[in-house]
């Protein structure tokens, strides 16, 4: 969890929160022993599996394997970030929190900001009533909105004079507030003018339902068609999903969104019945909006008109949801429809049966790149693997990755000169890695061998008594655990100890990055575990992994080794060779 707040406000917030008394105010507890039981609110069950342990400061769930600490409760119950849930923890457990002097500013006028734009959004509202406003009611017509969408959505329309700026005079907000929330501009001279004249207006609302910006459009055929909100305090860019307020509860229920591009295509979506959909308004998706999605899906199906659908660049923007674990898959509609005017001509049955047959990533992406190069050329397998590749190194589930791999070579061995995994798997080492994430499924990379009993145990080892984190890390290195939420973990008790900092479950858990690492070790200091002897089974575990590791080590050399074989590559070979030897030496002298 990136912290904006220092480590010691974060444990004494943590530390006076029982948690027992605060979940207990989400779900009904019983108390079992020293721990509480309850029904999991995670996921559907009869009998209770979910643990809470006032003691370690932490719960989890047995059925569907979830856990963590205080804060990790409500993150996921609620629905909130990190820095949200310190600030609210912080004001039941009486912490006072530091003001942060880099925000201070930009939080001193926020409240003023979200009000402005919360009148001037009732204010554009109003104006569709008035007389001056009957073209953009015909335009809405024409568009075939219903009355509820243009309610529920706060469409408004800004006419040709400065009416925003003379109104909100009227009212007593200053010029500054006004232009710092983006809605008047200043001349040269130093005279305020309204940014949006004579447009069709879509406020922009954070998952929250605050307005935060706005849209307008042109009436016509003039340029420029759309004209947003610029970037102020209360609006990044790219931080948000236009529709996502009215959408989150569908998404999750329907457990996946549907992008589309444009206010009108999500408006036409919307309105049609179809309600888990949000809009990322002309751009490709950031790396913000899909964290604001994941809180609630991890399954996306992106809706591009087919231009952008025949596009490589925009699919190679979809390799970061990739990245972010998130499953994608891709519908091109037809002709140069987009979202909107495929609803209108084709009806809502036929938007939902292309939706629901959107491909793969992968196998959109292949199908478009087998379309466009020779398979039975090498140039060919050379283009197709360059665009393909970077998208498989994305893929951070070892076991669907070699998957894609083996995909890959079924496609290049259809021609004449057929092309193994090895070679495939060769490139695709090379191709750079500028991103630092690792497999939540624990897995670093294929072909390794994983002692999870043994990493598992040292990590139990480390919770029930964190004196010792120093033998542990007299043998092993972080990188010595394959299991990477294992490594994680222990490289995080390495940091805190190193610190002079103590080691507790619920504490370690609040400097994981990954939610997986923190499930796994609320659940194995959940878990009753006594050691009849804690040296010897540390002992044993070390003795194990580091016997795997070297195994892993001389398997890597032997895969190496095969492929300078195949490559000719003698010098290399050589190496390697030695390599090799030298190990198993060392490892005989040991064993
Ligand atoms: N967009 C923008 N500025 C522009 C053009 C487009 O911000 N000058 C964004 C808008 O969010 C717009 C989206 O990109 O909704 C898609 O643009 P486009 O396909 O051109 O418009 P549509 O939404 O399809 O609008 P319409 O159907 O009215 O043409
Ligand atoms: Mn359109």
């Amino acid at each position: 969890m990136p912290n904006l707040f220092s480590d010691s406000i974060i444990d004494e917030i943590r530390d006076k929160c029982n948690i027992a008394e605060v979940i207990s105010q989400y779900i009904p507890l019983k108390q079992a022993g020293r721990n509480f039981k309850a029904l999991c609110p995670f996921h559907e069950e009869k009998t209770p599996s979910f643990v809470v342990s006032p003691g370690k400061g932490i719960f989890h769930c047995f059925g569907c394997n979830i856990g963590g600490n205080v804060f990790n409760f409500i993150m996921k119950h609620e629905r909130l970030e990190f820095p949200e849930v310190v600030r609210m923890l912080a004001q039941k457990a009486n912490v006072r929190l530091p003001s942060r002097p880099a925000f201070g500013r930009e939080q001193k006028d926020t409240p003023d900001l979200f009000r402005i734009n919360d009148v001037a959004c009732s204010w554009y509202q109003a104006n569709l009533n008035k007389e001056k406003s009957r073209p953009a009611l015909e335009y809405l017509k024409k568009r075939l909105f219903t009355a509820k969408a243009v309610l529920d959505f706060k469409l408004g329309f800004a006419p040709a004079d400065n009416g925003l700026l003379n109104f909100m005079r009227l009212k007593g907000f200053q010029e500054g507030l006004l232009e710092k929330a983006g809605l008047i501009l200043r001349r040269e001279g130093g005279s305020y003018y309204d940014r949006f004249k004579q447009r069709l207006i879509f406020p922009i609302f954070d998952s929250r339902a605050r307005v935060i910006g706005f849209g307008g459009r042109v009436l016509d055929n003039s340029l420029p068609k759309y004209m947003n909100s610029p970037e102020t305090p209360v609006y990044k860019k790219g931080n948000h999903l236009y529709g996502l307020n009215f959408a989150k509860e569908e998404i999750k229920r329907q457990d996946f969104c549907i992008i589309v591009e444009g206010y009108i295509d999500l408006l036409t979506v919307y309105q049609s019945g179809i309600r888990n959909v949000a809009a990322s308004l002309g751009t490709a998706l950031t790396p913000q909006q899909i964290r604001l999605l994941r809180r609630y899906t991890r399954n996306v199906v992106m809706v591009f008109d087919a231009d952008r659908a025949g596009e490589l660049a925009s699919l190679r923007s979809l390799d970061l949801l990739i990245e972010e674990e998130m499953g994608v898959k891709v519908v091109g509609l037809p002709g140069d429809e987009d979202p909107d005017s495929f609803l209108r001509k084709f009806g809502k049955k036929s938007f939902w049966e292309k939706v629901t047959q959107g491909l793969d990533l992968f196998d959109y992406k292949l199908n478009l790149l087998t379309r466009n190069y020779d398979l039975d050329t090498v140039e060919g397998k050379v283009g197709v693997a360059s665009h393909m590749l970077p998208t498989i190194r994305r893929v951070q589930n070892a076991i669907r990755r070699s998957g894609y791999v083996k995909r890959l070579a079924q496609e290049f061995s259809k021609g004449e000169k057929s092309l193994g995994e090895e070679w495939i798997l060769a490139e695709l080492k090379k191709v750079k890695k500028d991103f630092e994430h690792y497999a939540k499924e624990g897995l670093a990379q294929a072909n390794v061998v994983v002692n999870r009993p043994a990493e598992e145990m040292l990590l139990r080892i480390l919770l029930e008594d964190e004196t010792a984190v120093e033998e542990i890390e007299r043998h092993l290195a972080p990188e010595d655990f394959q299991d990477l939420r294992i490594r994680e973990a222990m490289r995080v008790a390495y940091r805190l100890h190193a610190r002079g900092m103590s080691l507790s479950a619920a504490k370690l858990i609040t400097y994981l990055e990954g939610e997986d690492a923190a499930h796994l070790i609320s659940r194995l200091s959940s878990g009753a575990c006594k050691f009849i002897d804690r040296s010897k089974s540390l002992n044993d575990c070390v003795g194990r992994i580091k016997e795997d590791n070297l195994k892993n080590r001389l398997n890597k050399l032997q895969r190496e080794i095969k492929l300078a074989q195949s490559w000719g590559h003698t010098e290399n070979l050589t190496k390697l060779v030695g390599k090799y030897n030298q190990l198993v030496k060392s490892r005989s002298r040991q064993g």
